[in-house]
């Protein structure tokens, strides 16, 4: 049987940022990725990681597009990293034009995004983190397509 997720502990930012770039290794055009966690759960440190995995160079700084709302970075295709923390409602997502980003072209990453779970395409990866302590994380991932689980192990262990 497929498996649709897997379970990661990860102590370390440095640790989030190795799922994530594995993760990014998998992706490919089209793929959009839904990051769900609390306040200061490392979203962002794990959008840094999948930045990494798809090529964008160690140069480019990731950080959080809390009030650009949208950054965008070139790797070996265009990554959008998406944080709907600061917008109130729906409306104002699609009045920013952020659901173009979903169905584009390019790989999607978005923050809080189960705010609007409406927004997201039907297949889509997702990302789970949880604070355990200061330094642990909890990061489940849910299967963006069949076999997926399969990859991501595969990249993992590379
Ligand atoms: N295992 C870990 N993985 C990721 N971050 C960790 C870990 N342990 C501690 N941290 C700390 O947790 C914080 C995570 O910050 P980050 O900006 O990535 O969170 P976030 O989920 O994007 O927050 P926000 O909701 O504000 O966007 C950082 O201060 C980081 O140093
Ligand atoms: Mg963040």
């Amino acid at each position: 049987m497929r498996e649709v997720s897997v379970t990661f502990r990860t102590s370390s930012p440095k640790e989030t940022i190795q799922l994530g770039q594995a993760l990014g290794k998998c992706l490919q055009e089209g793929d959009v990725v839904a990051l769900v966690g609390d306040l200061g759960s490392g979203k962002t440190w794990f959008v840094k990681g999948l930045a990494l995995g798809l090529g964008v160079g160690p140069d480019q700084v990731v950080t959080s597009p809390s009030f650009s709302l949208m950054n965008e970075y070139e790797g070996r295709c265009t990554l959008f990293h998406i944080d709907a923390y600061r917008l109130e409602a729906v409306s104002d997502f699609l009045d920013a034009g952020l659901d173009d980003y979903l169905h584009g072209h390019g790989v999607a990453v978005m923050e809080w995004a189960d705010r609007w779970p409406e927004v997201l395409p039907e297949r889509h990866w997702k990302v789970r983190i949880a604070i355990l302590d200061e330094h642990s994380r909890e990061i489940t991932l849910f299967a963006g397509h069949p076999d997926a689980i399969k990859v991501l192990k595969y990249q993992l262990n590379k």
